[in-house]
């Protein structure tokens, strides 16, 4: 049942009045690998694309697919410049949690990008480096930006981050140093064991909503549940992610069933 999306089979396509695409597919395995498929296709059609790349969890299985591509069907970054998302601050690239770490380890060498910029998370004025790293965006129009999504938090009732841009950031705001949420520290700390620090220096949502493309992958019941806010109720600071409906035509969600059962619409 459903239709082909590329090799991956997509169960079915939710339909949201702003947003362009939400595909729902059986498994985060399946989720993740038409995601990457995208992804090269943007690449075949545009070889000299400038992405910003999300870390986290979520994207690992989007990455070594991608990495897979590269190697078995001739899929060629050689040509694209890569951006991150964000990094913690203050944050050595040593640091088992540090981005620019995840980034080369995920991203700049199984993809072969050898054009990337990376935010340098020990810079002695962050917004200085923010306002750094503003400017080199603003000379590599995005052609893609892929973004994860933060997790719910029932004790706060708050989450769904998109980059670092926690609730009550101004959709307006570009690069910048922003203070994380509880729901994000807690998350970091409590359940993964990480040393994080409070700050991060992250894309802004102007930033993200300039992108060309978006694309936003999320799985199971309590990502579900931070989309179920930002796609359903009002648009609002305090739903960080629901600025993307204001670009809504670029935008296209990749979901696993699970995240899927918390978005009737
Ligand atoms: C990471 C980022 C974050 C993550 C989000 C989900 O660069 O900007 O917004 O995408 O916190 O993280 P995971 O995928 O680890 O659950």
């Amino acid at each position: 049942m459903g239709r082909k999306y590329s090799k991956t089979e997509i169960v079915r396509e939710i339909k949201h009045p702003e947003i362009e695409h939400i595909f729902v597919f059986p498994s985060k395995e399946e989720a993740a690998r038409a995601t990457a498929e995208r992804i090269a296709e943007i690449i075949n059609q545009k070889p000299n694309s400038s992405i910003v790349f999300a870390t986290g969890e979520t994207m690992i299985p989007v990455y070594s697919y991608l990495a897979t591509s590269v190697d078995q069907d001739g899929v060629d970054f050689s040509k694209t410049t890569g951006f991150h998302l964000d990094e913690y601050f203050p944050c050595a690239p040593s640091e088992e949690h540090s981005f620019v770490k995840y980034l080369r380890k995920w991203v700049w060498g199984p993809l072969g990008i050898t054009r990337f910029y990376e935010i340098n998370g020990l810079a002695q004025n962050p917004r200085a480096e923010a306002a750094r790293y503003n400017r080199l965006l603003k000379d590599h129009p995005v052609e893609l930006a892929i973004l994860g999504i933060g997790p719910w938090s029932p004790e706060t009732n708050t989450g769904g981050h998109i980059g670092f841009n926690e609730r009550g950031t101004p959709f307006t705001a570009e690069t910048h140093l922003a203070k994380l949420d509880k729901a994000t520290i807690s998350r970091d700390r409590d359940e993964r064991g990480q040393n994080t620090p409070d700050m991060a220096i992250t894309l802004g949502i102007a930033n993200i909503l300039s992108a060309k493309n978006i694309f936003l992958v999320a799985y199971g019941r309590n990502k579900g549940k931070s989309l179920r806010e930002s796609l359903l109720k009002h648009i609002h600071p305090l739903r960080p992610a629901s600025a993307l409906r204001l670009q809504g035509r670029k935008v296209s969600i990749f979901i696993d069933r699970e995240a899927a059962s918390q978005l009737s619409l």
